[in-house]
């Protein structure tokens, strides 16, 4: 695992844009899990930036969604759905059929779980998974749990979570599960990079690179991929033992 950690939350969208870039670069046609979230935004608008002023087409890019509130809508301000789609596929012009997010609103999760392990295998893996931190540790929505689930799997969330999750809701909203890619799938992808800023999260990034890699703390997982980079604020690094 490689630590990076950038003296503020500006200069670490610069560095997670630049590796994203890179990517697409080596791979123009690349399949990138990007996650939602206030860590990548800004990462996020620098990229599609760097896009159009280096010429990098994202045309031929396939995009897996990471994970979603289920049951609610697409339109909802505060789904990932929207989220990807206002800081991502829309100024990139991303066409549909190169976008598979989980359907929320489904009457089936577990075949729409089945659906989006298919379309992963038939696009041969993931080659770079972006992902964020939640305050209890979860990569995705894959909740600190004693089981290690691998693939897409439906969620009860825990209630940090649903306390947490409230920050993306115009108005209090009721979010009782999610939908979520697995740890293997994170583990199966080419190359993952885990981004946090903010002194809030220092604890959990303290206890998800020092302490032990466990299904308890589903961000400690990444430790065991073989090229992945945690790239970090000053104030989110700031409680972990130097060097
Ligand atoms: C959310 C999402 C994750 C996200 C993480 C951190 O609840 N389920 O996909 O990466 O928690 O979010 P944020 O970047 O807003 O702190």
């Amino acid at each position: 695992m490689n630590l990076k950690i950038y003296e503020n939350y500006e200069s670490l969208s610069h560095g997670a844009a630049n590796q994203i870039i890179e990517v697409v670069r080596q791979k123009p046609c690349a399949v990138l899990c990007l996650a939602a979230g206030d860590t990548p935004r800004l990462a996020y608008t620098l990229m599609v930036n760097m896009a159009k002023t280096e010429g990098i087409d994202f045309a031929k890019c396939t995009f897996i969604g990471l994970d979603e509130w289920l049951g609610i809508s697409p339109v909802n301000e505060g789904s990932c759905h929207h989220f990807l789609r206002r800081h991502i596929f829309e100024p990139l012009s991303i066409s549909n059929d190169k976008i598979h997010l989980f359907d929320a609103l489904t009457e089936d999760p577990q075949g729409e779980c089945r659906k989006m392990d298919k379309t992963i295998i038939e696009n041969k893996g993931i080659d770079l998974m972006l992902v964020g931190i939640g305050m209890n540790g979860h990569i995705g929505f894959n909740e600190p749990a004693g089981s290690f689930q691998a693939y897409s799997h439906v969620v009860e969330l825990d209630e940090t979570s649903r306390t947490v999750g409230q920050k993306y809701f115009r108005e209090q909203t009721t979010l009782t599960s999610g939908i979520t890619l697995g740890l293997g799938h994170m583990l199966e992808a080419r190359q993952v990079i885990l981004v946090a800023n903010g002194s809030k999260k220092a604890d959990i990034i303290r206890r998800t690179i020092e302490e032990d890699v466990t299904p308890l703390l589903p961000a400690s997982l990444i430790r065991n991929h073989v090229d992945a980079y945690v790239i970090l604020d000053k104030e989110a690094g700031s409680l972990l033992t130097p060097r």
